[in-house]
């Protein structure tokens, strides 16, 4: 028997939640097939669609490390075959390496009879993302897992939250041509917040979830800030200003860095608006000479 199972692209932080918030995009993410296999371990049989950069050693792709977390858990000594299918770019700040670890996982899941709850299987593809960059974020695996909004309002233990996704909420991905790790862009990071700055992002991480509940677009817009990451980040991304400014008068709700970047997120209250600033975000990468994909 094979499964295969498909997790979408996901962005974290959405602006004044850093590590603790993210939301699942529609359509755009990976797929992963898992069967199972007489020889002990697990094996990575195939991956397509990374230009073969991926690795296929057990314990360096995220899908097998996801896995054997799981496994481990339940002490099973069988052996899995594993392929993947990547949709996504890497080093893109789209998620890309949760969405593998995600798919996997629900694709091992339900071969094995479903032992595990979505919400339990964030446990384990943290074990993923502390390999892929350092630190085992959940605020790109759980949104990929769990699907909407979702706070992370604890790691130790995870204590992970749906939230609502208000009607008609619009995203545009800018994802210029350039990449970024994860744990570059975290490494420019201030280890320090001044106690004003702590208040301002509690201010807006507490505005825009209210904002989702209350379906408050004014609210979630005046919320879509973030004087804690996007200040040193930014710096990385050419363009990043630039787009704010052009789309300001568009209607859009706000921009920020798509978890470490370089994709930009917008949110949009309408999807002809959400169009209009995909158009105006390639104007202004055509302006700096950079190439973008628009989703
Ligand atoms: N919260 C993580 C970060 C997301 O900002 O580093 C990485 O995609």
């Amino acid at each position: 028997k094979t499964i295969r199972a498909f997790a979408p692209a996901t962005v974290a932080n959405v602006s004044c939640g850093f590590d603790i918030l993210g939301f699942a995009i529609d359509e755009l993410g990976d797929q992963v097939e898992v069967s199972l296999s007489e020889t002990p371990g697990l094996k990575v049989v195939k991956i397509e669609g990374d230009g073969g950069r991926l690795p296929y050693e057990a314990e360096k792709n995220t899908c097998t490390v996801a896995i054997q977390a799981m496994l481990d858990h339940l002490g099973f000594t069988k052996g899995m075959e594993i392929s993947l299918y990547k949709g996504l770019p890497l080093g893109s700040g789209m998620g890309s390496s949760a969405a593998s670890a995600a798919a996997a996982l629900v694709a091992a899941n339900a071969l094995l009879g479903y032992p595990f709850d979505k919400k339990q299987l964030v446990n384990f593809a943290i074990e993923a993302e502390r390999i892929a960059c350092g630190a085992a974020h959940a605020d790109n695996v759980a949104p990929s897992l769990l699907g909407g909004f979702v706070l992370i309002r604890d790691y130790e233990p995870l204590d992970v939250i749906k939230l609502p996704v208000p009607k008609g909420l619009y995203c545009t991905l800018l994802h210029p041509h350039l990449e970024l790790n994860t744990s570059d862009s975290r490494s420019v990071l201030r280890t320090q917040i001044s106690l004003k700055d702590s208040t301002i992002q509690s201010g807006n991480i507490a505005g825009l979830i209210a904002g989702l509940f209350q379906e408050d677009y004014n609210l979630i817009s005046r919320s879509l800030k973030d004087v804690i990451a996007e200040p040193t980040r930014a710096l990385l991304i050419p363009g990043f200003y630039e787009l704010r400014e052009a789309i300001q008068t568009i209607g859009a709700l706000g921009s920020g860095i798509s978890g470490s970047g370089p994709t930009i997120f917008t949110l949009s209250p309408s999807q002809a608006i959400a169009k209009e600033v995909g158009s105006a975000g390639k104007e202004v990468f055509k302006k700096i000479g950079l190439d973008v994909d628009v989703y």
